[in-house]
């Protein structure tokens, strides 16, 4: 006779992105704060990898870009009991390029897995998120939500689209115990932004921030219920700036040191 294996007590997230960067430092903080983490990403053996250090850990494979990603998603959260804790939007790309190089079909591009994939993930597992309340969707947004640079308008674009949807699905959703949170992390060195311009020099290396800045905010912000979060935190006086001094972050924000040259 075979012992029957209990079922994982922990509360379920799902984190997008985790074969690297940002998504992987968020994934292995949720389970140190006591989640079972389902890691996303296409990378199989990455996730692999990750998962083998974190207990518990289940491995998702899946294309966002692919039509039927949503229902692969919501399946395998089903088969882990149909209840999401937390669902972390984190996946994306950098959507380098001019306007005038990259044109209307960088921007679509760029949007399509920095905007509509979160959108589409969301849609699909709300029921398992309302299913768990109280529970919280995380969306990884940027500073570039807040502020944009030459040369990175198709990027800037998407996460400026995430924050107003984001708004809007918190309001909507705060009757049914989902909490919805946006992280604005601003230049933090990973894989997909290496942040080569900005680490090269003293005068701008200590603008790039850790992976772990990042985590700290998702917990943070998991814990409080708060609307948003930027990471790390003096990132929010900058996004002030803008506001308030639009032509002054203007001039800030066009200078070489900030313009990427990297194509994501
Ligand atoms: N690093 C920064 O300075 C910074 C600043 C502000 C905001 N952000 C945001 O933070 C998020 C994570 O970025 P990161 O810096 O951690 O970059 P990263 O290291 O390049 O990670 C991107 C993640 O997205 C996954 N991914 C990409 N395309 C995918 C697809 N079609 N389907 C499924 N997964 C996909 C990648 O995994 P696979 O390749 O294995 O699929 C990887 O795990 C992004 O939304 C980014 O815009 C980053």
């Amino acid at each position: 006779m075979t012992d029957a294996v209990a079922p994982d007590p922990r509360p379920l997230a799902l984190v997008t992105g985790a074969s690297s960067g940002l998504g992987e430092a968020i994934a292995r903080r949720l389970s140190s704060d006591g989640y079972r983490v389902i890691l996303l990403a296409r990378r199989a053996d990455r996730l692999e990898t990750i998962a083998s250090g974190i207990p518990g850990a289940l491995v998702l494979p899946v294309d966002l870009l692919a039509e039927d990603a949503p229902a692969k998603i919501a399946a395998a959260v089903d088969a882990a009991g149909g209840k999401l804790a937390v669902l972390v939007n984190n996946a994306g790309a950098g959507g380098r390029g001019t306007f005038a190089d990259a044109g209307f079909a960088g921007v679509r591009q760029t949007m399509a897995l920095n905007f509509d994939a979160q959108l589409r993930v969301t849609e699909a597992l709300i029921p398992a998120l309302r299913a768990a309340a109280p529970s919280s969707v995380l969306i990884v947004s940027s500073v570039s939500g807040k502020i944009a640079r030459p040369g990175a308008g198709a990027y800037s674009a998407s996460k400026f689209a995430l924050n107003g949807w984001a708004d809007a699905l918190r309001a909507e959703e705060a009757a049914h115990g989902v909490h919805v949170g946006v992280i604005l992390p601003g230049f933090i060195a990973t894989e997909g932004f290496p942040q080569k311009e900005l680490t090269g020099s003293w005068k701008t290396s200590w603008l790039v921030g850790k992976p772990e800045h990042v985590a700290d905010a998702a917990a943070r912000l998991i814990r409080t219920r708060k609307p948003e979060r930027y990471a790390p935190a003096p990132w929010k006086l900058m996004a002030l700036l803008a506001a308030v001094a639009p032509s002054l972050m203007a001039r800030i924000s066009a200078r070489p040191a900030l313009t990427p040259t990297t194509k994501a």
